[in-house]
């Protein structure tokens, strides 16, 4: 019998209740040869202490050009592998120090707690505007009427991104990240997501105007700091990471409150409670679950468990965030919880660099929605959560307005 024989296969059905195996893993085998879909070979770690500590050991590599090469050698024979957009990998994510430094301070400022705090009233309005246009509504799916457009608008309005175009990318970036999308919509998702940026790219540097994106335009022209493909990969990664997470913050943030009626009763009666409660939604429902991955440069040891070198390490966010040893009553939503030292953002040197932005935002729509909306429920049709490793959300979240 070989090891993969014995491996954890992560397949289809896993996406509609991950916490099942999780806690079954956690209690029986905290670091388990995994197979993810598409055949990519990993060790998954899933309780809470071991996987702080690999996402910040700098034995762990992210860099991209070796993961390509390692992804070769660790994946089931004959598995499809989608080609997609080289030119949008060069970004800080998949990147080591130096580089990783070099990249994370060009965008870092714009993120900090100060910086986002005078966003605040522009995305009040956004999510004001958006309310004003259900509030007629009896039912809605609260993903397109609000858990995507705030993000989306947010971040397309700080680079500088026609508000028209978040359709599209919003629509390429969901087959990018799904686990059922055929290879050849990856690839053509791909293709079309890399001309777009390029596009974009080419439109600031003939209209230079004031936001984030001329800014790293101006970077790219003013000597070494950022080459073509990393300005790309850059604009590529801060739009991908600045929706597809904080969608599903604000919208596994409602649905855990509206399963836990009474915890939704005690934040509307309290909303000083919102910027605890989003903690708790991170938590609870983490947005980047399953597989944040890594390589090993050399063998390390992980609760006992030596992993090789050049092997990759999947961190289960979701998993840990649920570790009982790191979390008393891991299973209830508490919005009141203390000591939330959740990983739901990651740890170490890639920790989110859009924790300020995804928390004021998920504060501003959830706390703007409970209170625009007092009767606020689901409507009782099944959730179907999205099959990716990287994202859990869902599909659609359905919900009854509830004016009296
Ligand atoms: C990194 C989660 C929102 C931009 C990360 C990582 C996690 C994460 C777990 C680290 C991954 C790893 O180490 O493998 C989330 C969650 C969000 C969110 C749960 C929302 C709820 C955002 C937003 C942006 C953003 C709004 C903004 C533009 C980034 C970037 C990195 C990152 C650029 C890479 C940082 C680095 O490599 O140094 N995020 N993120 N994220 N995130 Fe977020």
């Amino acid at each position: 019998m070989t090891v993969e024989d014995e491996a954890v296969r992560i397949g289809a059905d896993f996406f509609q209740d991950p916490h099942r195996l999780y806690s079954e893993l956690r209690r029986t085998g905290p670091v388990r040869r995994v197979v993810l879909p598409r055949g990519v070979l990993g060790w998954l770690v899933t309780r809470h202490a071991d996987a702080k500590a690999v996402l910040s050991d700098p034995r762990l590599s992210k860099d991209f050009v070796r993961a390509g090469e390692l992804l070769e050698r660790n994946r089931e024979p004959g598995s499809p592998r989608p080609e997609f957009g080289e030119e949008l990998q060069a970004h800080m994510l998949n990147m080591d120090p130096p580089d990783h430094t070099r990249l994370r301070k060009l965008v870092n400022k714009a993120f900090t707690v100060r910086g986002v705090g005078h966003l605040r009233p522009r995305v009040e309005q956004i999510t004001e505007s958006l309310l004003e246009a259900i509030a007629e509504a009896d039912e809605v799916d609260l993903i397109p009427a609000l858990a995507f457009p705030v993000p989306m608008t947010v971040i397309c309005e700080l680079l500088g991104v026609p508000a028209a175009d978040r359709e599209a990318f919003g629509g390429w970036t969901r087959v990018l990240l799904s686990t059922s999308a055929s290879t050849v919509e990856i690839t053509e998702a791909g293709v079309a997501v890399g001309a777009y940026v390029m596009e974009l790219i080419e439109s600031k540097r003939s209209a230079p105007a004031e936001d984030l994106l001329t800014a790293l335009v101006e970077a790219r022209e003013d000597g070494d700091r950022l080459s073509e493909n990393e300005l790309l990969s850059m604009t590529f990664l801060l739009l991908l990471a600045g929706h597809e997470t904080t969608v599903n913050l604000i919208a596994n943030g409602v649905l855990s409150l509206l399963r836990a009626p009474a915890q939704a009763a005690a934040l509307r009666a309290n909303p000083a409670l919102l910027p605890r409660a989003v903690e708790e939604f991170l938590r609870f429902e983490s947005p980047v679950n399953t597989a944040t991955m890594r390589y090993t440069t050399e063998p390390v040891v992980v609760a006992g468990v030596e992993i090789p070198a050049d092997e990759f390490v999947v961190v289960a966010i979701g998993s840990a965030n649920r570790d009982a040893a790191a979390f008393p009553d891991p299973d209830t939503v508490d919005i009141e919880r203390e000591l939330n030292a959740h990983l739901a953002f990651g740890h170490g040197i890639h920790y989110c660099v859009g924790a300020p932005l995804a928390r004021m935002e998920a504060e501003v729509a959830i706390g703007g929605l409970l209170a625009r909306f007092p009767d606020l429920a689901l409507t009782g049709t099944p959730l179907q959560w999205r099959e990716s490793t990287i994202i859990r959300g869902l599909h659609s979240l359905p919900v009854r307005l509830g004016r009296t």
